[in-house]
């Protein structure tokens, strides 16, 4: 037995904010955007949608594709760095929500790899015995935590959510999952202030410490090198080549990056790597799940083909996993 994917749903906010829209806010271009990163537009959720009510809504599309409810659900892990709040954690505010059985329901902080880092706990739980169904959510309201008047920053961030629905299955499923993380470089992606180390403060306020701090060029570089060898260490063990994936489904920070992990695992990116970094920008771990979820509904993926999740974040973190559709 092993734990597959049964159901996937998304949502991303209506309101859509374009590279030209960024041209009027910050010393930018279309062009820039577009060459450095691929991204030419995202969404940004409203003042009265949290990350908890993106969440609902993405997991209520991911049940109904799974054909269950609420109260079949076992588990809930959400992925998120940008909780409603500290606490309660958005998975118990997202269980209340749903309507859920009082079942287990956590989040985690994970930054980008918080969707892979989810479904490879779920996997666990189930493969365990633990629970039959979890629902894992990446939901993501990075616009609230997002310097807009920061270019080197603010156009490449949005807004969105993406989940999963999880349960034991006879045939395919989650084949493998390599997890990591480096404290050590820790700062080189980071929200300073609002914790126990830098609390909210006028000052802390004034200094704009409680949005996204990122040093992108020293990230790219990690980021090509680290997407790469978290692939690397889950086909290697499974004596999966490029030639055998079939689709690679990465985490959307930067299209050059996924060109250069492309190359490295000897696949065509145009080919073999899901795009769809230009209509949504990086929404964190609601890349990846939003990612999955638009490549089934699009019909990329078939009965049987072998799939790469990939993704590189805040941390640092990785995670890599195959999963047989
Ligand atoms: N418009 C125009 N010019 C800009 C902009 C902009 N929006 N932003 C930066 N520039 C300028 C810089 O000031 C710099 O100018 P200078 O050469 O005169 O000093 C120049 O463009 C080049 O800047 P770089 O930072 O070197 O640009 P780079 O090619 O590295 O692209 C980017 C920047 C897109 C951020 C890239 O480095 C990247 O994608 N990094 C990885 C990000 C990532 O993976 N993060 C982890 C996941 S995110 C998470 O966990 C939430």
């Amino acid at each position: 037995m092993r734990t597959g994917i049964l159901g996937v749903g998304k949502y991303l906010p209506e309101n859509v904010l374009t590279n030209a829209d960024l041209e009027r806010m910050v010393d930018t271009t279309d062009e820039w955007i577009t060459t450095r990163t691929g991204i030419k537009q995202r969404r940004i959720a409203s003042d009265t949608e949290a990350t908890s009510d993106m969440a609902v809504k993405a997991a209520r599309n991911a049940l109904k594709h799974a054909n269950l409810e609420p109260k079949d659900i076992d588990l809930i892990i959400v992925a998120t760095i940008t909780p409603d709040m500290f606490f309660p954690s958005t998975a118990c505010i997202v269980q209340n929500k749903l309507g859920a059985r009082e079942v287990p329901a956590f989040d985690i902080a994970v930054a980008c790899s918080g969707y892979i880092y989810g479904l490879a706990i779920a996997d666990q739980f189930i493969r365990g015995g633990a629970y039959k169904h979890a629902l894992v959510i990446a939901s993501e309201k990075l616009s609230a935590v997002t310097d807009w008047e920061d270019r080197s920053t603010c156009v490449l961030f949005g807004d969105g959510a993406g989940a999963a629905v999880l349960g034991p299955v006879e045939e395919g499923g989650i084949l493998g999952a390599n997890l990591g993380a480096d404290g050590s470089k820790g700062e080189l992606l980071q929200l300073p202030a609002g914790g126990s180390r830098m609390p909210a403060s006028f000052k802390t306020v004034e200094n704009k410490l409680h949005t996204i701090k990122m040093e992108g060029n020293v990230l790219f570089k990690h980021a090509v090198k680290i997407m790469a060898d978290a692939a690397l260490a889950v086909t290697e063990p499974l004596g999966l080549k490029g030639d055998d994936i079939d689709i690679i489904i990465p985490h959307q920070a930067n299209v050059r990056i996924l060109n250069a992990l492309a190359k490295r695992m000897g696949v065509d990116p145009a080919k073999k790597v899901y795009l769809n970094i230009e209509k949504y920008g990086n929404m964190s771990a609601a890349s990846s799940a939003v990612a999955l979820t638009e490549a089934v509904e699009e019909g990329r993926i078939k009965k049987g083909d072998t799939i790469l999740m990939d993704a590189f974040g805040g941390g640092l973190t990785w995670g890599a996993l195959i999963i047989k559709w």
